[in-house]
């Protein structure tokens, strides 16, 4: 086969780009923090039970669709039902929303991994410094337009030579990377100033222990909704990516294996992120240290790594340099489904296409990157949280578009198509899919169900 063909080269590559989309900042600062808050071990049971149903049937259906149909979203659910061209254009607008915002966040990590480099890393523990840089108004921009400049070179590239040649290394090395970090956490310990002594053991150990103690059953079902919102943003699902990397894949590669490992991968990711996060942090801070979202990777990390020393630097770097890679390529899976579903709507050529998105995209950029500096303003969201332009972006893409295309991608297969347009693709060539029965269930009546109660509850409907 020729290099430039639209085509992963087989199984590995798929299973590696597409384990590219889905390892990114969800697994390194958002599963880690949701594993602490709700019940270590109780999360970590909760969310592996919907990994093997529910993220299954979602990833199954995305990835048959794509290949099934050859088509991004938009050409995809065309193809399936002229009527539903409406969810093809609302999953396209995910990424599209996404992609203003994705490659500021890289830059954010390019510039931390930039300072540890360069020996500054114990100004990166002061207090102030995360807001002071993101609130600059220039270094911020100059890096997401780096990160959004190296995304489109690659996706230039194209799906063998840009995307699958960049998986291919970065994610086994990423994998190495979580796994060294993370065992070396277990042997970190700490005296406090109290005298108190904690081990990384026992942060490992709080991390696995499922805690039921005053558990109701209000509180288990906002457990069950954090791993089920945690676990669609994860998988790089409902937002026409997979649909996209699904319609790359050679008919005679096996989906069943192909899906397997792209769960295997990303939720072994998410576990060992966990397990290098959650007793770092418990060591040096308790359990009071694991903070949210951005401020747990930018503002509590460095302090665990100031605290730990010489060592500290070191491990600052394999953190960020992993924190690279994992949002590289998902920032590529990004940007490569907004390229192939404009291809196909305007039948333009790979180069013209990249170059177009390419300055609309580094424009965009530079605009949210501003969104803490020259552009700052706070608006109240629906949820009761309050954000600037990133939070906005973020809220309406994986808040509302994306429970919302799920809940009618699950009518559209489990009513309208009926499951058989995936299944027929699972078993192309003879082969068994293993979980056919879960799968028709899921797809019919449980996820929809789940999806509506997800969005009424992210939306704040349900509140
Ligand atoms: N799946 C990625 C993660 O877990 O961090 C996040 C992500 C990738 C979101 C790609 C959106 C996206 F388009």
């Amino acid at each position: 086969m020729k290099k430039k063909s639209n085509h992963f080269s087989g199984q590995i590559g798929f299973v590696l780009a597409a384990a590219g989309s889905a390892v990114g900042v969800g697994n390194l600062w958002r599963f880690p923090y949701l594993a602490a808050k709700d019940g270590g071990g109780l999360f970590l049971i909760v969310y592996l039970a919907l990994v093997l149903t529910f993220g299954f049937t979602l990833l199954v259906s995305d990835i048959a669709i794509g290949r099934r149909t050859k088509k991004s979203a938009i050409g995809a659910y065309t193809e399936m039902h002229p009527k539903w061209k409406f969810l093809g254009i609302l999953t396209f607008l995910v990424p599209v929303l996404i992609m203003t915002y994705y490659a500021v966040i890289g830059g954010w990590i390019t510039r931390y991994a930039v300072v540890y480099l360069t020996g500054s890393a114990e100004a990166a523990a002061g207090d102030n410094y995360f807001s002071a840089f993101i609130s600059s108004p220039v270094s911020p921009v100059v890096y997401a337009l780096l990160f959004m400049g190296v995304t489109a070179v690659i996706v230039y590239k194209g799906v063998q030579g840009g995307i699958e040649a960049v998986s291919k290394w970065m994610m086994p090395v990423l994998l190495v990377l979580v796994v060294v970090v993370a065992l070396y956490s277990l042997t970190i310990r700490h005296t406090d100033e109290s005298g108190q002594l904690r081990t990384g053991l026992q942060g490992f150990l709080y991390y696995l222990t499922p805690h039921v103690e005053g558990l109701t059953v209000s509180r288990f079902l906002q457990i069950l909704l954090d791993a089920m919102s945690q676990l669609f943003f994860s998988l790089s699902v409902s937002m026409g990516i997979m649909i996209t990397y699904g319609s790359y894949v050679r008919p005679e590669v096996n989906l069943n294996k192909a899906v397997n490992q792209i769960e295997l991968f990303d939720t072994g990711v998410a576990l060992f992120a966990g397990a290098m996060i959650v007793p770092a942090v418990f060591v040096f801070s308790g359990t009071e240290g694991m903070s949210a979202g951005p401020s747990l990777m930018f503002v509590s990390l460095p302090k665990v790594f100031a605290a730990m020393g010489k060592a500290g630097v070191f491990v600052g770097i394999l953190f960020f340099v992993t924190a690279i890679f994992a949002t590289l390529t998902s920032c590529i899976s990004v940007l490569e489904s907004i390229v192939a579903n404009c291809m196909e709507i305007f039948h333009t050529g790979r180069k013209k296409t990249v170059h177009v998105l390419a300055a609309i995209y580094l424009g965009a950029s530079a605009v949210i990157a501003l969104g803490y500096s020259a552009f700052y303003f706070e608006a109240e969201l629906p949820n009761g949280s309050t954000g600037q332009l990133l939070d906005i972006m973020d809220y309406v893409s994986n808040s509302v578009l994306m429970p919302l295309i799920a809940l009618l991608s699950t009518i559209l297969i489990g009513w309208v198509k009926t499951p058989e347009f995936v299944i027929e693709e699972m078993e192309r060539g003879g082969r068994a899919f293993h979980r056919k029965k879960v799968y028709v269930i899921m797809i019919r009546y449980i996820a929809p169900v789940m999806m509506l109660i997800l969005f009424l509850q992210s939306t704040g409907i349900l509140q």
